[in-house]
């Protein structure tokens, strides 16, 4: 007989058992599971934990403004923000391999924690919102091989110099028992029945080349994307929708004159653990529209396509 609320009080007690009297650092990424985790280890430690979110120029529209909302303003849980999205930019320059990217960014989120534990004066602890499919997909194929699909950048090792060790209390879960758990930590509905977002970011969802000007362009085509999901009342029946930018320009015409523009993809499934997925089937009027919108409110875009796979065969990020 387990429920989310002994969940809950076997974790605090695993938590306090494990920090003792030290201190631990929580990366957030903006996504339910890494807030999730943040709000309860500081249930179980308090002042003892420090957040980290890292700005790194791949977020959604308003993502930051939202994690500061929630941990500042919500839970007063200490949140340090750190704008690093130059040196993102930087250092994604010229990387178009996926895997090479998110490598990049993996230990590119090290450096910055390690950066922020030295100025709060060392950490012992660095906590993350890992859950179960996470850990196995980065191991192994389930009955396959053991080959890695993707490297998920909250899973794996810490350069050994940084001697932190790991507190991920999320480990053994699945998203819907993540959700289930938020709203037992009274997370606001808002935030616990949020899309998942991975730790990349919109990196993963700009095949080929990473720029702050690609980025911009995504995150406005996203928003209207997810808006239009929102107003048709449809955002809780999807498990994940987004829009990933093609680094393929195509020729269209906007009054007298031609374009020659990036082509943007729609994404939408449903899924119950991110492990399979199936394409959301929107009706044919609602994708005419979100294109009409994107390609007439966003320059840069003048093509929309929906992507019709499903996982497998698919992942269903696009990276
Ligand atoms: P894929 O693309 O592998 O995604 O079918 C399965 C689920 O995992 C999310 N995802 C990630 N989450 N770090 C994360 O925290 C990552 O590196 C990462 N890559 C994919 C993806 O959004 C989907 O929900």
């Amino acid at each position: 007989d387990w429920t989310m609320a002994e969940f809950r009080a076997t974790k605090i007690a695993e938590i306090r058992e494990q920090v003792g009297d030290q201190r631990v650092l929580c990366g957030l990424s903006g996504g339910v599971d890494s807030a999730v985790a943040a709000v309860l280890i500081h249930e179980a430690i308090g002042e003892q934990l420090t957040c980290v979110f890292v700005d790194h120029g791949l977020l959604r529209m308003n993502e930051r403004k939202q994690v500061e909302e929630l941990f500042r303003g919500h839970y007063n849980i200490p949140l340090v923000v750190v704008d690093a999205e130059e040196r993102f930019m930087k250092g994604l320059a010229g990387v178009t391999d996926p895997e090479a990217k998110r490598k990049f960014i993996g230990a590119e989120f090290i450096n910055v924690f390690e950066e922020e534990a030295k100025k709060i004066g060392g950490a012992d602890f660095l906590a993350q919102g890992t859950l179960y499919p996470d850990v196995i997909e980065s191991v192994s194929f389930t009955g396959g091989p053991s080959v890695t699909i993707k490297s998920h950048h909250n899973v794996g090792g810490l350069p050994e110099r940084m001697n932190m060790q790991l507190v991920e209390p999320l480990r053994e879960l699945f998203k819907d028992e993540v959700r289930l758990l938020g709203k037992e930590l009274g997370l606001p509905d808002i935030f616990v029945g949020r899309h998942p977002f991975p730790g990349p970011g919109l990196a993963i969802r700009i095949p080929g080349e990473v720029s702050k000007e690609r980025c911009d362009i995504l995150r406005k085509a996203d928003a209207i994307y997810l808006e239009e999901i929102r107003n048709a009342g449809l955002y809780d029946a999807i498990w994940q929708a987004f829009a990933v930018l093609l680094p393929v320009k195509t020729v269209g015409v906007m009054g007298d004159y031609r374009t020659y523009d990036h082509v943007c993809a729609l994404r939408a499934v449903t899924s119950t653990d991110g492990m399979t997925a199936d394409i959301y089937p929107f009706d044919a009027g609602f994708l005419s529209r979100c294109a009409t919108r994107i390609i007439n409110e966003v320059q840069g875009i003048n093509r929309v396509v929906y992507d019709y796979t499903s996982k497998p065969p698919g992942t269903i990020e696009w990276e």
